[in-house]
């Protein structure tokens, strides 16, 4: 039903960037709010010790954004039995209750939104427009499950059943969720992970990724404060290590990852591994995402889609394109307006808004890009490869023409885009590979052919299509995000079927 999928509530304000004085606004906030950051083990409230690290910026190595205390395995394993007491407490609270204290968090994230942009982009390298989205995301998830939460888990669903028995279906937390999130959407993923599952009665214990800690730490000061009970919301920042501890603890009743496809077969082993009850895993992981252009798409459109899909957020979206494919009938004039629209981007310092590309997270990422470009360079046709700023970990957004889609075979999480052309005749193949590719995330579709359109959509299994449009920033309630296959286990981010994935069901008969 439809109001299944719109609970009552409406998505967050944007910023209007062509607007000075908003603009200024908000570039004044984030600078006041500029300042040392700290982040560390949480657990009942109370701050652990843990072995201290600083963190850098990505777009210069030489700024120490803030500190991060690391937890042990032994930090680890006592949140989990923390946060097994605060389960219990926590899944008796009413629904309305832990929807409303949700609700007040994603206020309180709203107020802080200076300070939550500054470390957004002083440890995640985001450009202005990416952060505004991403915490814009972070407060859409949190009313959202609110929303979606006091109907699911209000009162139990009245079931028809014969004369003289009544029939009730209710939904009940599981009691502890292990959260590990992902660097590139370090605010919105790990709160989202953590709403949901806090939304469906669950205690958490919330691990972020080890290169963005503080953003993490900052939003769950801001829950705790809007009253999610602290026994309800613990956070363990730590390495893959730290991650792997939660999963392995006999006492965690749910884990909620998002990251690689590779993290999530481990933890996927691990939890088959373990005695005791079968725990379920909801994975959201990544994506050879494909664009399919045919002869009949508007060029100068297909140039900014492609540009925008392929190259904002410096390719870190697991949303982002990665393989364009062309009719070849327009594939000189496309491929060249593509890198046409490519050469305008800027590049440099996230903080200022006129950047449109930022830094990749680190130096690794950087390392791993400039490898698969430089053997691009040798082993297919180049068609742009641009310059990088001096400092910091930038990889210029680059476009390479390969054989054909069977040539990619993995995710590149970076901006460089693949391109290949394909003979209209040869459309069907075209698609069966795509699909052979085991991922199912995202696809975009140029196309003003209607009956083309709804062949490749009835061929595909791709989570998230989008057609004559960008393939990245879906919006909460709006696109429901994510894939299946190699892509992840579903249910889809922001959609009207996450939370009961949080629950267990129970249905009760009574003879009256
Ligand atoms: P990653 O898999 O390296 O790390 C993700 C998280 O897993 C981190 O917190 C990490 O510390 C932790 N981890 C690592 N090893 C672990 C282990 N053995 N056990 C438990 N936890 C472990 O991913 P990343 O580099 O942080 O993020 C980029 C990836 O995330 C890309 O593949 C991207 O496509 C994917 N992603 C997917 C979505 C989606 O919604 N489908 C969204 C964002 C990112
Ligand atoms: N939800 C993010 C997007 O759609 C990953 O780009």
């Amino acid at each position: 039903p439809a109001e299944m999928f719109a609970p009552e509530r409406i998505n967050s304000a944007g910023v209007e960037f062509g607007d000075r004085a908003s603009l200024e606004r908000l570039t004044d906030s984030v600078a006041a709010a500029r300042g040392p950051a700290e982040a560390a083990p949480v657990i009942d409230g109370v701050t652990q010790a843990g072995t201290p690290r600083d963190v850098v910026s990505p777009s210069d190595a030489r700024t120490v954004v803030g500190t991060v205390a690391e937890a042990s395995p032994e930090i680890a394993a006592a949140a989990i039995q923390a946060a097994r007491k605060g389960a219990v407490a926590w899944g008796r609270v009413p629904a309305e209750q832990r929807a409303a204290a949700l609700e007040r968090a994603a206020d309180a994230m709203e107020a802080s939104t200076g300070r939550l942009i500054h470390l957004l982009q002083a440890e995640a390298g985001k450009t202005l427009d990416d952060a505004v989205a991403e915490l814009r995301e972070a407060v859409d998830f949190c009313r959202y499950y609110a929303a979606q939460g006091r109907k699911l888990f209000g009162a139990p669903q009245e079931l028809p059943g014969p004369t003289g028995e009544s029939n009730r279906l209710s939904l009940r937390s599981r009691g502890v969720f292990v959260a590990i999130s992902p660097w590139n959407f370090p605010l919105a993923i790990f709160v989202g992970q953590v709403a949901a599952a806090l939304m469906a009665g669950n205690a958490v214990v919330a691990k972020p990724a080890e290169q963005t800690p503080l953003v993490a730490a900052e939003a769950v000061r801001l829950m705790h404060r809007a009253g999610i009970a602290p026994g309800a919301l613990h956070i363990v920042p730590g390495d893959g290590a730290v991650g792997a501890a939660l999963v392995a603890h006999r006492d965690v009743a749910g884990v909620v990852f998002t990251g690689s496809t590779e993290v999530a077969r481990h933890i996927n082993r691990a939890l088959a591994a373990k005695d005791g009850p079968i725990v379920p895993l909801i994975a959201e992981t990544g994506g050879i995402n494909a664009m399919l252009v045919d002869a009949t798409a508007l060029p100068e459109q297909v140039a900014d889609d492609v540009v925008t899909s392929a190259f904002r957020s410096a390719g870190q979206r697991c949303s982002a394109l990665r393989l364009l494919l062309v009719q070849e009938d327009v594939a000189d004039k496309v491929i060249g307006m593509v890198a046409g629209a490519a050469q305008e981007l800027r590049l440099g310092d996230p903080r200022d808004p006129a950047t449109h590309v930022g830094p990749v997270i680190d130096a690794e990422a950087r390392a791993r890009l400039d490898r698969h470009g430089a053997a691009l360079r040798r082993a297919a046709t180049t068609h742009y490869a641009g310059e990088v700023p001096g400092e910091g970990h930038f990889v210029a957004p680059q476009i390479y023409e390969i054989a054909g889609p069977e040539a990619l075979t993995e995710e590149v999480f970076g901006p460089i885009l693949h391109v290949a052309r394909y003979k209209a005749a040869d459309l069907d193949r075209v698609l069966d590979r795509i699909e052979a590719s085991g991922y199912g995330l995202t696809l975009g579709v140029h196309s003003r052919i209607d009956a083309t359109v709804e062949r490749v959509v009835a061929r595909l299994s791709t989570g998230n299509v989008y057609v004559n449009r960008n393939m990245i920033g879906a919006v909460v309630g709006v696109q429901p995000f994510g894939g299946h296959g190699l892509s992840g286990t579903g249910p889809k981010a922001g959609g009207p079927h996450y939370l009961t994935r949080f629950a267990t069901e129970q249905t009760v008969t009574i003879n009256t």
